[in-house]
């Protein structure tokens, strides 16, 4: 854990601002940025067992835009790393808001020659949100990024407004083999978002979680600003940290996003326990969500 915070840090602290300058001004910047930093992402690459293509990371980093709210140059690459290599049928993927994940899984199933609808006309992408308007404008309504971004592929994206109870209902027995969680990033959010998710799960599933650094980033801006650093959203930190299975996390500007490997999705319920009870609840996400886990208890 040390060693990835503190591979957090040297980056944040080099570039003296926050994610933008990674991002690159230009398509070609940002390709380069992508062959120079490729080796954040070995650790993704070594737990899928496939060997990095910079020629890939480049021509997607050169695709790929910001969108506000979103994912970092990282991210998305890891993301599209993900689905370019595990090529899945369908994807659920909690927490929409701007639509930059929905996007970037969506150019990366085109670029693995996926369509965007499957032979019964249902959408790869299945996408929930509980708003309908983004967390960043009131206006602007969830999902927008992927008429800016791929609007070709518009059709491969089905956007649901409900949290992972909606997901599981519409989901269940789907056998997934890939999902996002990037919904509540409040403790213990991430962990029921993956107990009521892995009735759509296949046995090995990937399931990508966003922001497994998040605590620590904030601190560290807290910090530096001059400020007592707060420990605040750690829900997806602590899911990945106590997660037994396999498991990888990128490097520098690529350890905000990690993944574990699902191999037993109806046998989650000692993991669960675990990390239900290793950490203060920073929310409660009520009585019919929490049910899902028995008789695990909240860490007091
Ligand atoms: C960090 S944003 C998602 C970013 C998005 N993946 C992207 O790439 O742009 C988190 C989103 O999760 C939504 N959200 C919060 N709690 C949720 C829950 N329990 N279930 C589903 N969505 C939730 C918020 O409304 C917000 O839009």
């Amino acid at each position: 854990m040390a060693e990835r915070w503190s591979a957090w840090t040297e980056p944040a602290a080099k570039a003296a601002a926050e994610w933008g300058p990674e991002w690159g001004a230009t398509a070609d910047e940002r390709a380069a940025v992508a062959r120079r930093g490729a080796r954040m992402l070995r650790p993704f690459a070594e737990a899928l067992g496939v060997s990095l293509d910079e020629t890939w990371l480049a021509a997607f980093a050169s695709w790929v835009r910001p969108v506000r709210g979103g994912l970092n140059l990282w991210d998305a690459l890891t993301l599209g790393l993900f689905v370019r290599t595990l090529r899945p049928a369908r994807i659920a993927e909690l927490g929409v808001a701007g639509g930059h994940s929905s996007a970037v899984m969506l150019r990366a199933l085109a670029e693995a020659g996926i369509a965007p609808a499957d032979a019964t006309g249902q959408p790869r992408i299945w996408g929930y949100d509980i708003a309908r308007t983004c967390f960043f404008d009131g206006a602007t309504p969830v999902g927008f990024a992927v008429r800016e971004l791929v609007p070709e592929l518009a059709s491969g994206h089905r956007l649901a407004t409900g949290d992972v109870r909606l997901a599981a209902a519409e989901l269940e027995g789907a056998g997934l083999k890939f999902a996002l969680i990037d919904a509540s990033h409040a403790h213990p959010w991430a962990t029921f978002d993956l107990l009521w998710l892995s009735r759509a799960l296949a046995p090995g599933a990937w399931v990508v979680l966003h922001d497994v650094s998040l605590a620590r980033i904030i601190a560290h801006r807290e910090e530096r600003a001059g400020r007592p650093g707060v420990r605040m959203e750690y829900g997806a930190e602590v899911l990945f940290d106590r997660w037994p299975g396999t498991k990888a996390v990128g490097l520098g500007w690529a350890g905000n996003i990690g993944a574990i490997r699902v191999e037993d999705p109806a046998g989650l319920s000692a993991v669960a326990s675990d990390v239900l009870a290793s950490e203060r609840w920073e929310t409660d996400p009520g009585a019919e969500i929490t049910a899902i886990a028995g008789s695990a208890r909240r860490a007091a």
